[in-house]
């Protein structure tokens, strides 16, 4: 099984992802978590991400499809794929190499525009494992920590509301049309993401037809 989440920054990808990953087993791989790792690591690839990432916008397709195809490549477990593809030449080359059926499901998550901004300005993030928080809607239990893995929690300097903004720029502009290549291949499953996280999980476990347990219906 093969799910990409959609979704423009703040709606929810990585937050429903984990949830998933942890309810079915799944492997979640972000593209955006793989290029913070890198650029901790302090790798070319890294540097490289950043330079586009502290603008908000796009790192080149060709250096996306490379690290992510790398890492799906023989996945004996499903994989959950959280920001990637992002434009239409990554779907492709996505497509390309899952073979004939592609991916199972898209899931779109939409949220507006002002909760989108209110989420991205309210998030901290756990420096080891990545697990998002938000300040009023899903605080950590002890402030700066991560309930997780007791790591210390950041923001993200890509969260300011200037790069906020161009990064929704660059959404509506570069990934919001693979909405409708998904619709189109019939695997498009589109949720409501402004409810609580429950609530959007919940919907998405009943659109996939998955039990809490894990298991199909
Ligand atoms: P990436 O890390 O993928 O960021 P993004 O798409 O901008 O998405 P976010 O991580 O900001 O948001 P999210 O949808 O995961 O929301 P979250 O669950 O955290 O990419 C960063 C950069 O890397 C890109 O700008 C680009 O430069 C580069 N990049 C990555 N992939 C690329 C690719 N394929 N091609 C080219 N470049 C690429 O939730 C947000 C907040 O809201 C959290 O605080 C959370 O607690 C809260 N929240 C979540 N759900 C709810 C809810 N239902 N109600 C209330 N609060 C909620």
């Amino acid at each position: 099984m093969r799910i990409i989440l959609l979704g423009a920054p703040g709606s929810g990808k990585g937050t429903q992802a984990e949830r998933l990953a942890d309810t079915t087993g799944m492997t979640h791989l972000s593209s955006g978590d793989l290029f913070r790792q890198a650029e901790k690591e302090g790798t070319e690839l890294g540097k490289l991400a950043k330079s586009y990432m502290e603008k908000g916008l796009l790192v080149p397709d060709d250096v996306v499809i490379k690290m992510v195809l790398e890492r799906i490549a023989g996945k004996e477990v499903g994989v959950i794929l959280d920001g990637f593809p992002r434009t239409l030449e990554q779907a492709e080359s996505l497509d390309e190499a899952l073979g004939k059926d592609g991916v199972d499901k898209a899931i779109h998550i939409e949220v507006s525009q002002d909760e989108l901004l209110k989420r991205l300005s309210g998030r901290w993030i756990c420096r080891q494992c990545q697990k998002p928080y938000h300040l009023v809607t899903s605080p950590p239990k002890m402030t700066g920590r991560c309930d997780s893995c007791s790591g210390d929690l950041y923001q993200r300097p890509d969260d300011t509301m200037e790069t906020a903004m161009k990064r929704l720029e660059v959404y509506f502009k570069q990934t919001a049309p693979l909405v409708d290549y998904y619709r189109k291949k019939g695997k498009l499953v589109q949720i409501e993401g402004e409810k609580t996280i429950e609530a959007v999980s919940k919907d998405l476990l009943a659109k996939l037809h998955w039990r809490r347990d894990g298991h199909t219906r």
